[in-house]
């Protein structure tokens, strides 16, 4: 869960492996390094810290000059966050250089072998060991640094993106990859590698990105070679043209990407119908969907895998899909699912829900399925990520690059789409009157509107966050359609701000929660006017008569709830099933400004990467 950059051309490549970092630091930002090929050396800086950190150490102490390069922004797996954990790594003789993303599950026995051949190990990390086993078999076979990299990644076992210099070729950067990401984007006469296409958006439209068990190596002058890392099987590279731009990936204005993502989501729903829903027709049009219907239509029941807020939409579609559509759904933690010895049959659809499209847990999950038999749809946001080609068919999400570690549009997104599939399924089987459909889908294309409307909320919303932001504790409640929901708030909560937070399905709190509600514990109920209204109104009451500070987001209009709570934010009226893309955005403003009045840095909370490639 690193970011990797390398450029090699006729450009200064400090610059450009810099500013690639910032906008990989999402996906770590413990440390941070970057390497440069002068025409006569390497100069290498590294420092613990964010890439702002390096930066100023790179301009303080080495030459940033010339046109070769890698860099590296890390989250530590092996080895605590120092200098000298930080990438790049030497080999002992200081000729090769890499940069690495993922894990060599087996480095220990392989770093046994090579302290017995007289190597020694300045970091704790497992790359180090990598590159002095590339070194090793170098050496050995005296053979070119390609393949040396080719027989030492057939010794590894493990996830890994990585590109790797020695200053012997100065014109050549190999790089590989199994399970973590890497693009490599095609310039004039030049070529740039990263994790994601973020990097050199600006610079070239055209990717390659590695399969798994590929490598690559990148020559100046020449066109790129790949080929595959087991068999010496030549591939041939997939030229991409992106459609990414620049003011995607840049904060246009907000002081933060999560605000920013926040207020794209009217846009980035309708992004995500656009062109599907078409509402005049009455007909939805997915093509992942339509090529596969039968499948859906004759399942025995739908099984949802992912992870963190991904998990919480798929909670959110197994309502819809239940409800509209009439088919069983489980929703399972992915790294649940992968290890239990899960019953699947070839009668199963498994829909895979991920943003960044690269968790290796889901991943797996995905795998396990295929080798049962289940067809396996993607619902991801990154396009041409691992995810999205590793299943059968698949939908994405269209919210565009989501920055901020937390998840904003990306889970109203991925609800959207889920919604389309549940409404498809449901016209196919028959289980929605005609009337039922249409105003679904009438009301759908509303949502952009009405979430324009939560939006207005802003400002109120920060004046309730000062009254909270220093309670330790914050009970999130919600039912039917809104559990999942209070789920989401809750995560929001406590990953950005720090502050301990639960959700519960609010009938749930009198098994338990409620001993925890006294005059000090904030209560945030979603309590919309569809769905157990009643039910929710008596929850409040039980809160209200315990002392508890109460919250509300209400529907437009809501009389009862405003009597009871001490404050209330409303959001519009919604069909129930669609009340999660609206209730949502509350909570995600509220965690936000409280994260922010804490001092927290809100687009790169601590400890988190954005893209969770290893287990
Ligand atoms: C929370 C968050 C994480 C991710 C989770 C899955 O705000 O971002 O919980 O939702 O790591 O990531 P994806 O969706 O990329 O598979």
């Amino acid at each position: 869960m690193c970011g990797i950059v390398g450029y090699i051309g006729h450009r200064e490549a400090y610059p450009i492996i810099i500013k690639g970092l910032e906008r990989l630091e999402y996906r770590g930002y413990d440390s941070a390094g970057v390497a440069l090929f002068d025409g006569d050396k390497i100069n290498l800086a590294k420092t613990k810290g964010k890439v702002s950190d390096l930066k100023k150490k790179s301009e303080d102490t080495i030459s940033t000059k010339g046109s070769i390069g890698i860099g590296h922004t890390r989250w530590a797996t092996h080895g605590v966050p120092n200098d000298v954990n930080s990438h790049p790594h030497y080999s002992n003789s200081g000729e090769l250089v890499i940069i690495h993303n993922g894990i060599i599950e087996n480095y220990e026995s392989i770093k046994t072998e090579l302290i017995k051949r007289g190597y020694t190990f300045e970091s704790d990390t497992d790359t180090e060991v990598l590159i002095n086993l590339i070194e090793e078999v170098q050496k050995k076979e005296n053979v070119k640094l390609g393949k040396a990299v080719q027989l030492a990644l057939n010794e590894v076992v493990g996830a890994y993106a990585i590109a790797v210099f020695d200053i012997k070729k100065p014109d050549e950067i190999v790089v590989a990859k199994l399970g973590s990401p890497l693009a490599i984007g095609m310039g004039d006469n030049e070529f740039f590698v990263a994790s994601d296409a973020s990097p050199f958006i600006e610079f070239t439209n055209n990717a390659v990105y590695l399969e798994d068990e590929e490598m690559a190596i990148i020559r100046l002058g020449k066109e790129i070679k790949l080929r595959k890392i087991k068999n010496d099987a030549v591939a041939y590279p997939n030229i991409l043209e992106l459609q990414m731009n620049l003011e995607e990936i840049e904060k246009g204005g907000y002081d933060h990407f999560m605000l920013k993502e926040i207020y794209e989501q009217p846009r980035a729903i309708l992004d995500t119908y656009r062109g599907r829903l078409l509402a005049d027709q009455k007909l939805i049009k997915m093509a992942g969907i339509d090529e596969h219907l039968d499948k859906f239509v004759n399942a025995n029941r739908i099984i949802i895998v992912a992870c963190g807020t991904s998990w919480h939409a798929g909670l959110v579609a197994e309502y819809i899909f239940e409800d509209l559509a009439r088919i069983p759904v489980e929703v399972e933690y992915a790294s649940e699912f992968r290890y239990r010895n899960p019953v699947i049959t070839d009668k199963d659809v498994l829909i895979a829900i991920s943003q960044s499209g690269e968790t290796a847990d889901t991943l797996a999950a995905i795998k396990l399925a295929k080798e049962n038999g289940a067809f396996v749809f993607g619902v991801c946001n990154v396009v041409g990520s691992s995810i999205a080609r590793e299943t059968n068919a698949g939908a994405y999400t269209h919210a565009g690059p989501e920055i901020g570690v937390a998840s904003t549009k990306a889970f109203t997104t991925q609800i959207t789409v889920l919604s389309l599939i549940a409404l498809k399924l449901a016209q196919e089987k028959g289980s929605l009157t005609d009337e039922q459909f249409t105003s679904f889908l009438t009301e759908l294309e509303y949502i952009p509107t009405k979430v324009e409307v939560a939006l207005q909320s802003n400002d109120a919303i920060e004046k309730i966050a000062e009254v909270y932001k220093d309670s330790p504790n914050c009970l999130y409640l919600g039912r039917g359609y809104n559990f999942p929901v209070a789920l989401e708030g809750a995560l929001k909560l406590k990953e950005i701000s720090y502050i301990h937070a639960e959700g519960y399905p609010a009938a749930e709190m009198k098994h338990g929660p409620i001993a925890l509600i006294d005059e000090s514990m904030p209560v945030i109920v979603i309590a919309t006017n569809k769905g157990h209204y009643e039910k929710v109104v008596s929850n409040i009451q039980e809160i209200k008569s315990r002392k508890g500070k109460i919250i509300a987001v209400v529907t437009e209009g809501d009389v009862q709830v405003k009597e009871l709570a001490d404050h209330v934010i409303e959001v519009p009226e919604t069909l129930e099933a669609l009340t999660p893309l609206l209730t949502t955005i509350p909570l995600q403003l509220l965690s936000y400004h409280i994260a922010l009045m804490r001092g927290c840095n809100v687009d790169q909370p601590r400890n988190l990467a954005k893209s969770v490639t290893v287990e």
